[in-house]
């Protein structure tokens, strides 16, 4: 189930995490995450323009554009038809995993306990997203848990920056991490595209 998820979380060190309020900032930023080097892109569910923003997005040359927050069956197929080409979900719930698979959308499901894990790991899914990542442990947690199950890769987001972000990319169970700091809200709201450049290329060499 993971051979798709696993192929955005090689693309770069770090996927972006974004929050968009205003669907004319959604192709900039893409383009500006993009040519800072960071070309898998989250947008989540959680403002009303997402689906636009996943629209516009997808348009942009070089960015691979997935939706974050999937919830629901619904989610998933509006997902879809936006043009995400991969979902990540906060958990896994077996209605929403069902609903990725009928609907073909690669899902990097969320999961915190070695039980989740393993639920996940029957599934077939070898990749998993590790959140909320500060708060479950960590990057302590996630070199525990390859002792016993070094199968499972992992995407951690949540509480993750440029100052953490290499204790998880050091583990050899992570694959890239997941945040939003590379793309302020201050940045956006200031049309500062270079700033959010700067802050991609500087992600991007944190691998
Ligand atoms: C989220 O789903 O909000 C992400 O995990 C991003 O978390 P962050 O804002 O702490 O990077």
């Amino acid at each position: 189930q993971s051979a798709a998820a696993a192929r955005v979380c090689a693309l770069a060190p770090v996927v972006p995490v974004l929050v968009i309020d205003d669907l004319a900032h959604a192709r900039p930023l893409a383009e500006a995450l993009v040519a800072g080097g960071l070309p898998a892109l989250e947008v989540t569910l959680r403002t009303p323009c997402a689906l636009d923003a996943i629209r516009a997005m997808s348009e942009v040359a070089g960015g691979v554009v997935g939706a974050g927050t999937l919830l629901t069956p619904a989610d998933v197929k509006a997902a879809k038809a936006a043009g995400a080409t991969f979902g990540v979900s906060p958990g896994a719930t077996d209605r929403l995993i069902a609903a990725c698979e009928d609907e073909g959308l690669p899902l990097l499901p969320g999961a915190v306990t070695a039980s989740e894990i393993m639920a996940l790991l029957e599934r077939g899914y070898t990749v998993q997203k590790f959140f909320p990542a500060e708060q479950s442990g960590g990057a302590a947690f996630l070199k525990s848990i390859g002792s016993p199950i070094p199968q499972v890769k992992f995407c951690p987001t949540g509480g993750i920056s440029l100052k953490n972000a290499g204790d998880y990319l050091a583990l050899k169970n992570i694959l890239c991490v997941g945040g939003s700091w590379v793309a302020p809200k201050e940045a956006m709201l200031r049309g500062d595209w270079a700033e959010i450049t700067r802050l991609a290329a500087e992600a991007k060499r944190l691998r």
